[in-house]
């Protein structure tokens, strides 16, 4: 692997001294917070020594057989047990014995005296309904209570971090591999479960040395031990221990379908390509670079469109510029655009939104600055200077000149839920809806500042270039969600949210009513938790946004898997979302951990599955 194309993550975590005085573990949290893209080599410099090139590889088996066994039944943390794969010659098992030296007798015991910040602490970060959990094969003919409404025919799939070894120093809940666990709704009220570890890159390597061998991209790479850690895994790669050109993401953030490809995210690589096969479990394809077409990670949060089909990205870079791109590809996914977006400074750019003609791109004050790494600190700054923007970018632009930008102040949305156009006249607006974040960098460092996450409402009139913005719901944090998606880029009147309290687990379910501010809750009760609520239409709603609708905009079923954290059972609960009464509850035979986002892909969807890479 050549130094120029390691990428890799920071977190921005300030040590803190109380660590060890934690509250219990309902009282903690662990921070969400990004993943940044960097160029260790611009650094570092680190000499490299000439070898002579290693030996191709055993041919090994299949990565399932390979994965299991080392997911001890008794717990899902694997402890570390290292092994040198056979096919390392004489060389590599010398350098791969020093490396685990300079490891373990200098890197482990310098980070032992420095204390853990609760945003990377293992003890507060993976613990209780955070920990993770072993890989289950399909269990069939689960328990339900109620009926699965007929329209629901598919699977709904959610990704999680489900870290696969003991951590042995710093660890962010983020810094988890990606598993996904998915439930099968089909006919006559059957349901079944699986959950699977997407084999990364990383993963089938660490799996493979029994041990981790990538550093954490939060979790570890902070300060100068994070320089160190890199400078390890640049010597590792270096003598071909492990192998960086394929990826070092986890893949653990986000789940969409597209073009017959479900795909797992997160924004530190490019997509995997997960299918569902016919048993309903799940199987790894590969890492996806939609045939050639990118090199680039891509954030977890992208949009598609209804409408066209097409799939609207973004790839961020807090190396050099540009910091920021956007990618287009349509419904058969070609990419049609690949812009450069002009932005001067780094910025952690986690979500944005797509209207019917543009691109809505946040343009907040986390930023990236480097140089506060290198001298021990976060390269993750909150920058009070910086005035929070939007960028309005036309969709078909074949580059980033005309793009408008727009004053937001005081804005930090973390997801923003949608975007739409209104023409009032001679002015033509964009309206946001996202969920503000105070402190804004509240998701990264620890704040004795309560954390709200209000709903509100951005417009950006394109003629005057400025900005209102209007909280809709005060009162109640509400984070984790979306609207009906069939209505993505097209005025929506409906959002389901999470009831983000107490944060960072979620209580319950708030539908909102946009126009009147009506709020409907469906709450979990008492010691019963879960995450981001999904929306499924009713079939047959077709697209929004063109006088063509055919039955409501809440015509579907909101689901989400709950954890009842007293009597430790967890259940997929569907609710019918004009009343936001339960109508089924699945009984999932396995405890599903808290994770990130998920989606539901039909029967239909499965059928045309691209199976093969
Ligand atoms: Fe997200």
């Amino acid at each position: 692997m050549q130094a120029s194309q390691l990428k890799y993550f920071f977190t921005t975590s300030p040590p803190n001294p109380k660590h060890k005085a934690l509250p219990p573990f309902q009282a903690q949290y662990p921070s969400f917070t990004c993943k940044i893209l960097i160029n260790p080599s611009k650094k570092l410099n680190i000499p490299r020594i000439p070898l002579p090139p290693p030996p191709p590889p055993v041919p090994r088996s299949p990565l399932v057989p390979e994965l299991e066994p080392v997911v001890k039944p008794e717990r899902a943390l694997v402890p570390q047990e290292p092994k040198y794969p056979v096919h390392l010659n004489p060389f590599q098992k010398l350098a791969a014995l020093a490396c685990d030296k300079i490891e373990t007798l200098v890197i482990m015991p310098l980070e032992k005296h420095h204390d853990l910040p609760k945003t990377v602490d293992p003890a507060v970060q993976i613990t209780g309904n955070f920990a993770p959990v072993q890989e289950c094969s399909v269990q069939h003919g689960l328990e339900v209570v109620g009926q699965i409404p007929d329209c629901l025919r598919g699977v709904y799939a959610r990704n999680g971090a489900n870290p696969m070894f003991e951590p042995s120093a710093g660890h962010h809940l983020f810094d988890g591999d990606g598993m996904i666990h998915a439930v099968s709704l089909g006919p006559g009220n059957e349901a079944s479960y699986s959950c699977r570890y997407t084999r990364t890159s990383k993963l089938v390597q660490e799996a493979r040395f029994g041990r981790p061998m990538f550093p954490k991209p939060i979790g570890e790479l902070h300060g100068h031990l994070g320089l160190a850690r890199l400078a390890l895994f640049m010597a590792r790669t270096g003598v071909g221990l492990v192998d960086g050109s394929h990826g070092t993401g986890v893949a653990n953030a986000g789940l969409i379908y597209f073009n017959g490809r479900l795909l797992a995210m997160s924004e530190d690589d490019l997509p995997y390509h997960v299918k569902i096969n016919n048993d309903a479990d799940i199987e790894t394809v590969g890492r996806f670079n939609f045939d050639d077409q990118i090199d680039c990670p891509l954030i977890a949060h992208p949009k598609l469109d209804p409408v066209t089909g097409a799939l609207h990205t973004l790839n961020y870079n807090v190396l050099k510029k540009p910091y920021l791109k956007y990618l287009k590809f349509d419904k058969s996914g070609k990419k049609s655009r690949d812009v450069n977006v002009p932005i001067e400074q780094a910025t952690m750019i986690h979500d944005f939104a797509i209207t019917e003609n543009f691109v809505v791109i946040p343009d907040h004050q986390m930023v990236f600055k480097l140089s506060e790494m290198i001298r021990g600190g976060s390269p993750v700054v909150y920058d009070k200077k910086k005035t929070s923007r939007f960028g309005i970018l036309q969709q078909n632009d074949v580059d980033g000149s005309r793009i408008q930008w727009i004053d937001v102040p005081n804005c930090f949305c973390f997801h923003l839920w949608n975007a739409w156009e209104e023409n009032n006249g001679d002015d033509k607006t964009v309206v946001v809806l996202g969920s503000c974040m105070t402190p804004p960098d509240s998701v990264f460092n620890e704040s004795e500042d309560p954390f709200r996450s209000e709903l509100s409402e951005i417009r950006l009139n394109l003629r005057t270039g400025e900005s209102t913005q209007r909280v809709i719901i005060s009162g109640l944090n509400l984070e984790a969600g979306q609207v009906n998606r069939k209505f993505q880029g097209r005025k929506t009147r409906f959002a389901y949210l999470a009831i983000a309290e107490p944060w960072p687990k979620c209580s319950g379910i708030a539908k909102v009513d946009l126009e009147t501010g009506e709020v409907t809750k469906f709450m979990y009760g008492a010691c019963r938790f879960g995450g981001e609520p999904f929306f499924v239409p009713e079939k047959g709603n077709k697209f929004g946004g063109n006088g063509n609708n055919e039955g409501f905009e809440d015509e579907g079923y909101v689901m989400g898997i709950v954890r009842d954290e007293k009597w430790e059972n967890s259940e997929l609960v569907i609710l019918k979302a004009l009343n936001m009464e339960q109508v089924a509850t699945i009984k999932l035979p396995r405890r599903v951990p808290y994770g990130f986002h998920g989606t539901f892909v039909s029967q239909e969807e499965l059928n045309q599955q691209i199976i093969s890479k």
